[in-house]
């Protein structure tokens, strides 16, 4: 049978206090909404959707949800269910009213309810945990039996030819449409609901809501940079490596200290920000490089990474050479660079068994990867 599903979600949200209607406030990285329609994405048969959205967010419904039909809601609860059913089409059999507010119901739920909805209207239920009572004025009046007390949850299903009429009957608002379909005397069935449907009302509901989604993920942004400069002629040059001197090793060529590592660190910082390479960013004839050492190059580089909104997360830096060892000074080249770019920077080495860039042997050459968010 062609299940329609009518996901209500044009309240305003009062009781949440949101600056945004309710269905368009966020959890994690997606609304109340999105995560409403979820649900109905997951169930097992494919249901034709209504949306029923505020009027200033039919555009902002229609962009979460292309396949669904999307309709301006009332001034109740009613009224906007109403709305929706109205904008069902023809050979829908079976109609599920889902408020969009629930929205961690899961697609089990809606599965069961469309189930059981084939036979007559189904509402998903929980045994109610507090004990309840009728007050009136300030006074306890009466203690209701717990045991015959059940939480009402939605999506709440029915035969639509059932639903309608109860709709078109209606003389009185109700907060929910099995005390509408109740009052012209068809049979509701109640079968067990999921914890995970529970309302979102408060802000405690919303703070609920938000720990079982998890935080949105950053946005990642990777980017790599290679360098390589062959070894010099000037046998008296000391070689920089990795922000460190390396005494009695044979220096590198270039117009800056030819820091291999720090400048494929740059590149790989400049590419994961879109802010282009280091030859764009420091000219290969600007005056202060010269000589320039990495902590010249590096703080430079992340501030620019900084400026354009961006947190350097991490940077990898693998050295490719046969020559110096890395292995000793390690710790502490990564110390030196950890500390120059403001998080995390590793290095690893290779020989690249005597093969390219440069395992021959003819300079050093260095591949790095940077992570931002
Ligand atoms: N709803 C609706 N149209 C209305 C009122 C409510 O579509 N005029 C929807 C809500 O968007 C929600 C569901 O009905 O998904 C349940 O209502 P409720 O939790 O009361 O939401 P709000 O009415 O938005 O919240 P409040 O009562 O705190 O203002
Ligand atoms: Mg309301």
């Amino acid at each position: 049978m062609p299940v329609g599903v009518v996901v209500v979600a044009a309240g305003s949200g009062t009781r949440l206090g949101a600056a945004e209607p309710k269905a368009f406030v966020r959890l994690g990285a997606r609304t109340v909404l999105e995560h409403a329609l979820d649900g109905v994405a997951g169930m097992s048969i494919a249901a034709t959707v209504v949306i029923v959205a505020p009027q200033s967010h039919l555009d902002a419904a229609r962009a979460l949800a292309p396949d669904a039909i999307v309709v301006a809601g009332g001034a109740s609860r009613q009224e906007s269910v109403s709305r929706g059913l109205a904008a069902l089409p023809a050979g829908v059999d079976v109609v599920l009213i889902h408020d969009a507010a629930r929205a961690l119901a899961p697609a089990a739920l809606f599965d069961r309810v469309a189930a059981a909805a084939q036979a007559g209207g189904a509402i998903p239920v929980l045994p109610v945990a507090d004990t309840v009572k009728r007050v009136a004025d300030g006074l306890v009046v009466e203690t209701l039996e717990r045991s015959e007390l059940a939480a009402v949850q939605t999506p709440q299903g029915f035969p639509r030819d059932v639903l309608e009429r109860a709709y078109a009957a209606a003389v009185r608002e109700e907060t929910d449409d099995a005390a509408l379909v109740a009052a012209i005397g068809a049979p509701v069935r109640a079968i067990p609901g999921d914890e995970l449907a529970f309302k979102i009302t408060t802000p405690a509901d919303l703070e609920r809501a938000r720990l079982l989604v998890g935080p949105a993920p950053a946005a990642r942004r990777v980017g790599v940079g290679v360098d390589a400069h062959a070894f010099g002629d000037d046998a008296t040059g000391a070689l920089w490596l990795g922000g460190l001197e390396w005494p009695g090793e044979r220096s590198l060529a270039g117009h800056s200290d030819g820091d291999v590592v720090a400048h494929a660190i740059v590149d790989a910082l400049l590419g994961a920000a879109g802010l282009g390479d280091i030859g764009g960013m420091f000219g290969t004839d600007d005056p202060a490089a010269a000589g320039a050492h990495a902590d010249w190059f590096l703080p430079r580089a992340v501030d620019r990474v900084l400026a354009a909104g961006f947190r350097v997360e991490n940077v990898s830096v693998e050295v490719v050479g046969n020559r110096p060892r890395l292995g000793p000074r390690r710790a502490e080249v990564e110390a030196v660079l950890s500390a120059l770019v403001g998080a995390p920077v590793s290095v690893s080495a290779t020989t690249s068994d005597g093969l390219g860039l440069t395992g021959e042997g003819r300079g050093i050459g260095a591949i790095a990867t940077a992570l931002l968010t």
